[in-house]
């Protein structure tokens, strides 16, 4: 039944808000997608990832979901969404949706009725507590919300208070419930009926809290982590979902894994299992930022060592390939010097491409988009940013401190609308975009790089031509040198005596590279550079400014 497809697939995610708006309305939505669809298929990339397109209020843009059958009002209706998976499939692309279940909006019709009074059939469809502390009017543990505050909201109606690990708009389902887990199972294969080609599976992690809910050890950002990040059912549970539905298709699962670490990847993807088939990592995240927030400065030696543990997993398990995606901010400024985007863009792409697992583009990376340079407060749209920034107005010294923390790491950046050409709102919008265009779009948009043979589009292309298929990429063996070097990323890759290896100059400065002992001697050729004159055979030699070879050995 499972034939495993993912392993030879390149991902494009997909934002719906900032992709493409078709109808002036200033957001993004799926006829914009199906007017997109050759572009898509031109990139040679064979699956997309589509971040939530559910019925939703949009308090965390999709990520809250109130009708788990439908299409958002905004992105269309449910006869555009089936044009556009067949638009999909016809040329050959998978889609995989966002499956948001660890928590709703509370404007979920279970929601509604289970805030309606204590004994209703849907009350147990979330967390309700009573008030702690002498007087009860204390949330009832010290949990705090992913989003900033207290994880629980009191709730007039029946005077108690419901688990919100979100916003106070996601309330947390309670998987202990089986009814809810069969809700689970049902929403799946009414997609899968459809024609999903499988799921990226939301904060999937956080679904199994540990019973009692008992008080954490105290921290701001991360409090009762320890009690639900794989709590005591995480694994039964998911291993019922997989029996009950993923199994029975041919189709393909990856978690998001905040907080995941190379220990526990065994455990969460390993084939026997029969649970997830792949996982987001997040640790390499942690290169520049301190719990995935407070930044610091890049050092590649441990963002390689990051990579490379994770690139030695065990044999039953697989990995997702990824920099950027809908809550980072941008791989350029975060690892490249803007001055030379266009080789640091392709060098990026070098290095993460010729690793084993599946890679994520995501939506302008293709392109290399940027951070916005000057954030001002008053643009940031994304709940997170603007939580963060009115707490820190309330201690007021903080103010400097999380303006720099947004302006390096802030989501909005990697939401801004899609740059498609230099008219007007980048092209993405006849309307009011609704949200800050990224003012370079004049110089960085998709006409401009459909027109130059050099730009990072066509090398993306062409990495996407030479990797889907290519045995060696996928199942050959990986080998890391000079790991302790801060300037360049050096591995090989190898399968029956074939080796690639791939050579990247991470800095702006001219390095010498002295090549690994074992490959002297050998017949080789160049397969892969993002510079002209690269050198034709494998050698000593120095890498210009972000210069990333790959040579074929034998
Ligand atoms: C995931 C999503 C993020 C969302 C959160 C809550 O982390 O990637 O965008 O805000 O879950 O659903
Ligand atoms: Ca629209």
């Amino acid at each position: 039944m499972k034939t495993r497809w993912y392993k030879d697939s390149v991902f494009y995610q997909i934002y719906p808000r900032s992709f493409c708006d078709s109808n002036g309305d200033g957001i993004g939505d799926i006829k914009g997608i199906i007017s997109k669809l050759d572009y898509l298929k031109s990139l040679g990339i064979t699956a997309v990832w589509l971040s939530p397109c559910y019925k939703s209020p949009n308090d965390d843009n999709g990520y809250d979901i109130s009708d788990y059958r439908d299409i958002m009002d905004e992105f269309g209706t449910l006869d555009d969404w089936k044009e556009m998976i067949e638009g999909m499939h016809k040329r050959g692309i998978k889609l995989v949706m966002d499956l948001v279940v660890n928590h709703t909006s509370d404007e979920h019709e279970w929601f509604k009725q289970s805030r309606s009074s204590i004994d209703n059939p849907y009350r147990d469809y979330y967390f309700w507590r009573k008030g702690s502390g002498k007087d009860g009017k204390k949330p009832p543990n010290n949990w705090t919300s992913r989003f900033g505050g207290s994880a629980w909201a009191y709730d007039e109606q029946t005077g108690e208070y419901y688990l919100h690990l979100f916003s106070k708009k996601q309330p947390d389902l309670n998987w202990d419930n089986p009814k809810v887990r069969q809700e689970v199972v049902d929403i799946c294969n009414y997609w899968f009926e459809l024609g999903v080609d499988g799921f990226r599976c939301d904060v999937i992690i956080y679904i199994s809290k540990q019973e009692g809910l008992p008080n954490a050890k105290w921290n701001p950002f991360t409090c009762g982590d320890e009690y639900f990040v794989i709590g005591p059912h995480y694994h039964e549970y998911i291993h019922e979902i997989n029996q009950k539905s993923w199994s029975k298709y041919d189709i393909m699962t990856v978690g998001e894994g905040q907080g995941i670490t190379v220990a526990d990847a065994e455990s969460m993807v390993a084939e026997p299992r029969e649970e997830l088939d792949a996982i987001f990592t997040f640790e390499h995240q942690e290169a520049d930022a301190r719990m995935s927030v407070v930044p610091r400065k890049f050092k590649l030696s441990r963002f390689k060592k990051i990579m490379t543990s994770w690139q030695n997993i065990p044999n039953t398990c697989w990995n997702s390939l990824f920099l950027e995606n809908h809550d980072y901010s941008r791989s350029i400024p975060r690892y490249i010097k803007p001055e030379f985007r266009k080789e640091g863009a392709k060098m990026l792409a070098v290095t993460m491409n010729f690793m084993k697992g599946t890679p994520y583009i995501f939506q302008g990376q293709e392109i290399g988009m940027t951070n916005i340079e000057h954030f001002k407060p008053k643009d940031y749209v994304d709940i997170v940013s603007k939580n963060v920034y009115k707490i820190a107005k309330k201690i007021f010294p903080l103010v400097p401190v999380v303006k720099w923390a947004l302006q390096k790491r802030a989501r909005d950046h990697a939401r801004t609308p899609m740059q498609w050409s230099a008219e007007e709102n980048a092209g993405f919008t006849t309307g009011t975009p609704w949200m800050y265009v990224n003012p370079n779009y004049k110089e960085i948009n998709v006409a401009e790089a459909e027109a130059d043979p050099d730009s990072v589009l066509n090398f993306y292309r062409k990495i996407n031509k030479f990797r889907v298929g290519n045995k060696i990429i996928k199942d050959g063996t990986y080998n890391e040198f000079y790991a302790k070097s801060d300037k360049v990323f050096v591995y090989a890759r190898e399968l029956h005596g074939v080796s690639y290896l791939v050579a990247a100059n991470w800095t702006h400065k001219v390095v010498e590279f002295d090549l690994p002992e074992q490959f002297k001697g050998k017949t080789s050729k160049l397969v892969m550079s993002n510079y002209f004159d690269s050198k034709e055979e494998a050698g000593d030699c120095n890498l210009m400014p972000y210069e990333a070879v790959v040579w074929e050995i034998k």
